[in-house]
């Protein structure tokens, strides 16, 4: 399997629109994504397989913190290391962009991702009550980029 990853655009967008809640997992909606795109402090990538979307990440910045928005692999393609591969892109960019610390939030139920994170050196940092649907609580995680 061949992945390869670069910038997010609408034709990419346009492809895994109407799949976001069957195929990926309904996050963000379409619109909000397509703001995202617009967005000046908004990096999204992608993860393609023969140029099909297979996964798609992106942060958030604000002056020298970045916030990690989405990570998103398609229901068939994980646990292939694809997420993995999003999140390095992710924080290459931050380190390119000398970002000097990452933060994210994660529901307290998803081992998979918390996993992810941990590996990266992701510390938990607090915890969001109720922040899901006001009922499952989320984890607050940064790594420190520069010191
Ligand atoms: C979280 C997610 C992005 C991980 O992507 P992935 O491509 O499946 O993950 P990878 O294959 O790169 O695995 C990375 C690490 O995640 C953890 N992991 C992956 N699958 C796992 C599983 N079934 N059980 C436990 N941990 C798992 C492991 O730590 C793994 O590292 P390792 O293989 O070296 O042990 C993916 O599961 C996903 O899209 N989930 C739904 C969306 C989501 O929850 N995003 C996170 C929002 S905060």
């Amino acid at each position: 399997m061949a992945i390869k990853i670069c910038k997010m655009n609408l034709m990419h967008l346009n492809e895994i629109s109407s799949k976001l809640k069957e195929e990926f997992d309904e996050f963000w909606n379409r619109n909000v994504l397509e703001d995202e795109l617009k967005n000046p402090n908004s990096k999204y990538i992608v993860a393609l397989e023969n140029e099909q979307v297979v996964g798609y990440a992106g942060i958030w910045s604000v002056l020298d913190e970045a916030h990690i928005t989405n990570i998103v692999v398609k229901k068939d393609y994980r646990n292939k290391k694809i997420g993995t591969m999003l999140l390095e892109e992710l924080i290459k960019i931050a380190k390119s962009e000398k970002i000097r610390i990452l933060t994210l939030e994660v529901n307290i139920n998803n081992n998979i991702a918390i996993n992810l994170y941990k590996k990266y050196n992701f510390k938990e940092v607090g915890k969001r009550k109720n922040y899901y649907n006001g009922v499952d609580d989320a984890i607050l995680m940064t790594l420190e980029l520069l010191k």
